[in-house]
């Protein structure tokens, strides 16, 4: 293409991403005089509620349930359709389907849609929690691949390129490959090249964007569909601007047909889908189409300087992309900063609580070395500038201690699985003391924390490696986390 046709594409773009054809048509209804004898049963606001005094009135008429002219999310023909498309376009996806149960509806929707019972399913090890109910709904066996991870920062990044690689190779009959892209943390591995061995084998590439929404759209980075993945969920209210809940899933036709997405999609998501849900994706898409990639522009020389800052003030450490290449090979979202605070003898817990408790400044995690901060567009120079001083602060007054280390080993996962999660979901169960489970098949998902891996999943062989983890992840700077009730127990499959 041209420098004229290049221009003349991006004007057409701006044109049509003006449009926000469900945001408009749902203002439009809200503004009638309608007398509702239909349901949400408050009415638009006509009835007595809280609410109403605190929300406003428009949005309680906003809220509505869908009709004719507000289209309908399981079968769209007008002003949902449309709004998908422009989705669809502005991602550079065929597809777009609006989700109104987050990423984790889509998650469940993308493993259902390509994998039926038995098939195997490649994913990484620190994969979401909503893969594993994935499995159990869909009857897939995992084969997981583990992830890389970063002793120093306590955390583990993306899989590697190389390890996807060697487990294509050992299971050419998978079905599907999960990608978690970036991770939690940021991270992200070489999509591209992944989504090419995997289509060199007819392998569908599914992807976990839950935290990469802006991706598309942020100078540098490179997105999912861009890299040539079959399907992507993002969560558009954690990163994109829209209200939370509501997610995107974008679909690349050739593997998974759009009916089949959509009538995948229908089994998992509510026949009374919240209009003010969908119309916040319509309006956020507008914005990251439009505006995004100038105000994510503007944003990286601000977020530069406040990484500068925190370590010139301070003796925290934040995780940049020069040290993730070099550690792994993938590349960092400097849209997060994880910063590490361990080397002034305080974990990530204690800073994320007196951030929240002195400074007034909610982090979205910490760990036992970490705390982490999510940049969007909604950040300015003033709101960063009160993260550093607020980090200085903490570091002047509370620093200085002995450095706290871990010295926590990485796990091992040759564990076996015995039963598919899905048969160990559904087997009978009883919940045993520890020592006492070496030997049966876990019911149980035991995370250790960091660097948040699962040390055993449900169907998986409790072995005694897996136990003498647990004490020593229990009994050292780490923590285990498990779903049952009491405390050293697990949940295991009844002999
Ligand atoms: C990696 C990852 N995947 C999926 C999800 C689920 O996303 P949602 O909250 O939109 O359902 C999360 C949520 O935090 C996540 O961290």
């Amino acid at each position: 293409m041209n420098i004229i046709q290049e221009q003349t594409r991006t004007s057409e773009i701006a044109i049509t991403q003006e449009r926000m054809p469900l945001f408009d048509a749902l203002v439009k209804y809200a503004k009638k005089n309608i007398t509702p004898f239909d349901v949400p049963g408050h009415k638009m606001g006509a009835q007595s509620n809280p609410l109403k005094n605190v929300l406003g009135e428009m949005t309680m008429k906003m809220d509505v349930n869908s009709m004719k002219e507000l289209d309908l999310l399981s079968h769209p023909e007008s002003v949902i359709k449309e709004a998908q498309q422009l989705a669809a376009n502005a991602f550079g996806a065929d597809h777009a389907f609006f989700l109104v149960n987050g990423t984790t509806s889509g998650i469940l929707a993308m493993i259902l849609a390509t994998c039926k019972p038995d098939d195997v399913l490649i994913v990484p090890r620190n994969c979401h929690k909503s893969i594993m109910n994935g499995l159990i709904l869909s009857g897939a066996k995992p084969v997981f691949i583990e992830p890389e991870v970063d002793v120093h920062f306590g955390i583990s990044h993306g899989v590697s390129v190389k390890n996807v690689e060697k487990t294509l190779l050992a299971y050419p009959e998978a079905k599907a490959i999960l990608v978690t892209y970036p991770t939690y943390f940021g991270s992200m591995n070489d999509l591209r090249t992944i989504c090419k061995l995997a289509h060199d084998r007819d392998i569908t590439v599914i992807v976990d964007s839950a935290h990469g929404a802006h991706l598309a759209f942020t100078p540098g980075q490179i997105d999912p569909i861009s890299a040539g993945a079959d399907i992507v969920t993002m969560s558009m209210h954690k990163t994109g601007g829209s209200l939370t809940q509501s997610s995107i899933l974008l679909l690349n036709e050739g593997r998974i047909s759009a009916k089949t997405m959509q009538k995948t999609l229908n089994m998992l998501q509510t026949t009374s889908a919240n209009y003010l849900l969908m119309s916040s994706l319509d309006a956020a898409r507008r914005e990251l189409a439009l505006y995004g990639y100038d105000r994510f522009k503007a944003l990286k020389p601000i977020v530069e300087k406040t990484i500068h800052d925190i370590e010139e003030n301070t003796c925290f450490e934040v995780l940049k992309n020069d040290y993730v290449n070099q550690l792994c090979k993938q590349s960092y979202d400097w849209t997060k900063l994880v910063i590490r605070v361990n080397d002034c003898g305080l974990t990530g817990f204690e800073v994320y609580t007196l951030l929240k408790e002195k400074y007034q400044i909610q982090m979205e995690l910490a760990e036992g070395y970490v705390v982490m901060a999510v940049i969007t567009t909604a950040d300015t120079e003033n709101s960063l500038k009160k993260l550093v001083w607020a980090l200085s602060d903490i570091d002047r007054v509370y620093g200085g201690k002995t450095p706290i280390y871990s010295t926590s080993v990485t796990p091992t996962h040759a564990n076996k699985l015995l039963i598919s999660p899905r048969d160990a979901h559904y087997a009978e169960h009883e919940l045993v003391p520890v020592d006492m489970a070496i030997g049966k098949i876990s019911a149980d998902l035991l995370m250790i924390y960091p660097p948040g891996i699962p040390l055993v999943i449900p169907g998986e062989l409790i072995s005694e490696e897996v136990i003498q983890q647990y004490h020593y992840y229990s009994q050292t700077f780490g923590n285990v986390l498990s779903e049952s009730d009491l405390k050293n127990h697990i949940t295991v499959v009844k002999e």
